[in-house]
């Protein structure tokens, strides 16, 4: 099958021809239709993960996957051929990822039925960013009236954080800059635009004077975020752990009822994922370029 691998470290991500993998117990084999592109893309190619987890070579890159189910392997009761999926390639190892035209996934973790009428392409950009952006809310859990800053607010995870956000009621202060990224968070749910390229902390409290309530920390300085919480505020990173009492380091898990709820309110219009651009499995170096420049929303990999 053709794959988007590294063969090695350090190696730029190349097309292949690798070895169609096979499911093993409790496995399904997904027929890959369409990925995207996560910051977890960009650090294993950068080497970031070579200390972390084992590499088994080629790894095919790609964390987030939707296609069809082609076979399951021994024992998997939850899915079936036929069956149309998307989720989160979740294994103790890399090597399997959704860049390729085939991939096997545990049933047990990062797997769910997609609904009818839901863009399979647009699925395939949703599993991570939709499920950081889950488990970071859910971290800070904002009630209703209560202010959340998001700072990272046009990139994939943010994107979604913000509607997540706005529908729970929350007052939401989003990072963009001025002009198209501005209007970009608008029209996702954000009730006040700040300008990270400015000074932010001085622009936060102008809209909200006695602090936020909750930060969700996906991109800028946290040190500086910090600063702006009220005395009882939280705040949850997917960047790493934060010098602060009420944090919480994000580590999206994408079980399956995060990834049912994702799916969810993308078939009911509750939620949307922007999709920058679009790009086949033969110009994902072009993508990531694009990616490493900043996107508003995703970045979506066709792959058959
Ligand atoms: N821990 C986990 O499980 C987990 C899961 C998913 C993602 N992540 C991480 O979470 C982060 C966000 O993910 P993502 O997919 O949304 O990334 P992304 O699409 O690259 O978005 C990051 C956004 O932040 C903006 N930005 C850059 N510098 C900023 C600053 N100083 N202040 C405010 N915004 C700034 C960028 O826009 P401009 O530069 O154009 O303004 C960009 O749109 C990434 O680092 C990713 O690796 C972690």
């Amino acid at each position: 099958m053709k794959a988007v691998v590294i063969t090695e470290q350090g190696a730029a991500p190349r097309s292949v021809d690798i070895a169609k993998p096979q499911p093993g117990a409790g496995e399904v084999l997904v027929k890959v239709r369409a990925s995207s592109i996560n910051g977890f893309d960009t650090a294993v190619v950068a080497g970031y993960l070579a200390a972390m987890m084992e590499h088994r070579y080629p790894v095919v890159l790609g964390k987030d996957f939707a296609g069809t189910v082609e076979a399951v392997g021994a024992g998997v009761t939850r899915f079936a051929v036929g069956d149309t999926v998307f989720g989160v390639v979740t294994k103790a190892f890399l090597g399997d990822g959704g860049f390729g035209e085939y991939v096997t996934v545990p049933q047990a973790i990062g797997i769910a039925k997609l609904p009818d009428g839901v863009d399979v392409n647009v699925a395939g950009a949703l599993g991570l960013a939709g499920t950081a952006a889950v488990d970071a809310l859910d971290a800070v859990a904002p009630r209703a009236g209560e202010t959340v800053l998001i700072s990272g607010a046009t990139g994939g995870v943010g994107a979604i954080a913000v509607q997540y956000a706005a529908a729970a009621g929350a007052t939401v202060i989003a990072t963009a800059k001025p002009g198209a990224e501005t209007e970009f968070v608008r029209g996702l749910g954000a009730h006040t635009v700040v300008d990270h390229t400015g000074d932010l902390p001085a622009q936060v409290r102008a809209a909200s004077p006695a602090g936020v309530d909750a930060v969700l920390h996906l991109a800028g300085d946290s040190a500086t975020l910090i600063t702006l919480l009220t005395e009882k505020g939280r705040i949850a990173s997917t960047l790493g752990p934060v010098e602060h009492p009420a944090s919480t380091a994000v580590m999206a898990t994408p079980t399956e009822t995060t990834l049912d709820r994702l799916a969810g309110d993308l078939a009911a219009g509750r939620l949307t994922v922007p999709v920058a651009g679009t790009y086949s499995l033969d110009e994902v170096p072009a993508a990531f370029a694009d990616f490493a420049g900043g996107t508003l929303g995703k970045i979506s990999i066709t792959v058959a």
